[in-house]
């Protein structure tokens, strides 16, 4: 008897945002092996299944890649219905192709359900469109993890030509910053609660606050310069709680 994964993402953390077919892959699961950054709310949509925590909180030591391939092979051939649960898209920046390569190698029958990704979902809930008539006719989304990563992809990005979002990048904000401006970008915007947008320059003074290291979201780009009015009109939550007649 064989079992099946489902590496399924999880959205950008709001439960809300979550698909209707990862909702009920969790509902079905026997084993869900979830990382950091998904909303611990989404677990209770896995009523009847073991939940492992095997992802990464910060300077603590993560679950090894081939262990997380062990137990999702093994809980597999033992007839489990699995759901590998990462943030946002399984398949952007989570090692979710080495997971379901390892899937396919050991002939276990598994499937991928996507996610909304925070690399267009965190700039969105933010007023950021990542694509802008006369602003930006693309996007990039790079890791921002170390220089190797991403400085060959931006040295090819023409000044002010494109979106640039950097997923993992808080840590290397100031090193990020000073390699667009050397490119010639610049960026100038208002402050905002809860998002913060400034200028390169000022990026690398900013203190992003204790657990930022692992999560955040840095856009660079002319779109910048219609956020601030979209921000400034989207509802609040509460608000559109009331509109849709919930509490
Ligand atoms: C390992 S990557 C995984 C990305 C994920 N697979 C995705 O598609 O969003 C983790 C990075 O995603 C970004 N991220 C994840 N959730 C986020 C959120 N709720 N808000 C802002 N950025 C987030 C952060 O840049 C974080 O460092």
């Amino acid at each position: 008897m064989t079992g099946f994964v489902s590496l399924v993402g999880a959205g950008p953390g709001d439960p809300d945002l979550l698909t209707l077919k990862a909702a009920r892959r969790l509902g079905e699961a026997d084993l869900v092996l979830y990382d950091a950054l998904v909303s611990p709310g989404l677990l209770d949509l896995a009523p009847r299944a073991q939940r492992f925590f095997v992802g990464k909180r910060a300077r603590k030591k993560a679950v090894a890649q081939e262990t997380i391939h062990w137990l999702m092979v093994r809980a597999a051939r033992r007839g489990k219905r699995v759901v590998r649960l990462k943030c946002g898209d399984p398949f952007v920046f989570g090692r979710g192709g080495e997971e379901a390569l390892a899937l396919a190698r050991a002939g276990v029958p598994f499937e991928v359900v996507p996610g909304v990704s925070s690399a267009v979902a965190a700039p969105a809930l933010a007023g950021i469109p990542v694509t802008h008539r006369g602003l930006a006719s693309g996007f990039v989304v790079v890791s921002g993890h170390s220089e190797k990563a991403y400085a060959p992809i931006l040295d090819f990005v023409a000044p002010h030509s494109l979106t640039v979002v950097v997923l993992m990048g808080l840590a290397q904000r100031a090193a990020i910053a000073s390699l667009l401006m050397s490119r010639g970008w610049r960026a100038a915007s208002t402050p905002q609660s809860e998002t913060w947008t400034g200028t390169l320059a000022e990026l690398a003074s900013v203190d992003p606050g204790p657990d930022s290291e692992s999560a955040g979201t840095l856009v660079v780009g002319e779109v910048l310069s219609v956020a601030a009015e979209i921000a400034q009109k989207i509802s609040p939550p509460a608000a559109v709680a009331a509109s849709h007649g919930q509490k």
